[in-house]
């Protein structure tokens, strides 16, 4: 198996308190609505099973857990060495810390899945295409490929620029709690979200800034994107239900396939 290291920038993006792992399962301790979907769709694609963007594995673990053979990638290490812990030993699921723009695993999957609006840290067209191109290599001939993200204008109108109470959550070395303050702009120009937050440890008053960069897609945003690498939308939800998208619908969850399925496997 070959891998392509990452060249350090998506790490500018992740390297921050708000993508280290113990704080990421304190702080998400709580988001498991998508969980069921996941695992329904994993299931019935059979596997093998590729998650970009894993994350400490809040996903890939579940999935594992029905039997099936799942590679978890993520570019943050902090983040992968959490998921490992919860792994143990062995796996399944494999992690693996690469960058999801350029990524070489040798072998083909019936599922790529980016979860959790995680294609939001693709920054520009040219990040896109790469990942959307490394997928489709990656990709069974009749594989799919999955995402979930937040839709724009949902995200946009919490951006108002306010510093405002963020969230709280227990901080994983002491248990009290961390509180979170911040503020949150979006550029409708470039669609680029930014987040500045300031985690201050309740236990003795230390505060961590955290600065979090994303990029806004919506699926008419994606569908060019995903074309430029051989990949066409076949199936649209508004939600983890399996709803149909409408205007009103707070995520878009698209399914893509081969644009015309390769004779490789
Ligand atoms: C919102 S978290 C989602 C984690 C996991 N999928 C989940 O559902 O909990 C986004 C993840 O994307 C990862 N990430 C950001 N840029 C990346 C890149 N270029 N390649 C791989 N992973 C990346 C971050 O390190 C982080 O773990």
């Amino acid at each position: 198996m070959s891998e392509r290291q990452t060249d350090g920038s998506a790490l500018r993006h992740v390297s921050n308190i708000y993508y280290r792992g113990p704080h990421y399962d304190r702080r998400y301790a709580t988001y498991t609505h998508d969980i069921d979907f996941w695992r329904d769709l994993a299931h019935d694609t059979g596997g093998p099973v590729l998650e970009l963007a894993a994350g400490t594995g809040r996903l890939s673990l579940p999935l594992a857990r029905l039997g099936l053979d799942v590679v978890g990638l993520d570019v943050a290490p902090s983040m992968i060495e959490q998921a490992l812990a919860k792994r143990g030993p062995t796996g399944p699921p494999a992690f693996r810390v690469a960058d999801m723009r350029s990524f070489d695993l040798g072998r083909r999957f019936a599922l790529v899945m980016l979860a959790c609006s995680s294609v939001c840290h693709l920054l520009d067209d040219a990040d896109a295409v790469s990942c959307f191109t490394a997928v489709a290599a990656h990709l069974a001939p009749h594989g799919v490929f999955a995402l979930d993200v937040a839709t724009p204008a949902h995200e946009a109108a919490r951006a108002d620029g306010v510093l405002k109470d963020r969230f709280r959550y227990p901080d994983p070395a002491t248990g009290a709690d961390i509180a979170v303050r911040g503020r949150r702009r979006y550029d409708p120009a470039t669609r680029i979200l930014t987040d500045d937050m300031d985690y201050t440890f309740t236990a003795d008053g230390r505060t961590e800034h955290a600065h979090r960069t994303s990029r806004m897609y919506t699926t008419d945003d994606l569908r060019p994107l995903l074309a430029r690498a051989g990949l066409r939308l076949t199936r649209a939800y508004g939600d983890f239900d399996r709803t149909p998208p409408t205007e009103d619908s707070a995520t878009q969850i698209l399914l893509c396939a081969h644009d015309a399925p390769s004779p490789r496997s």
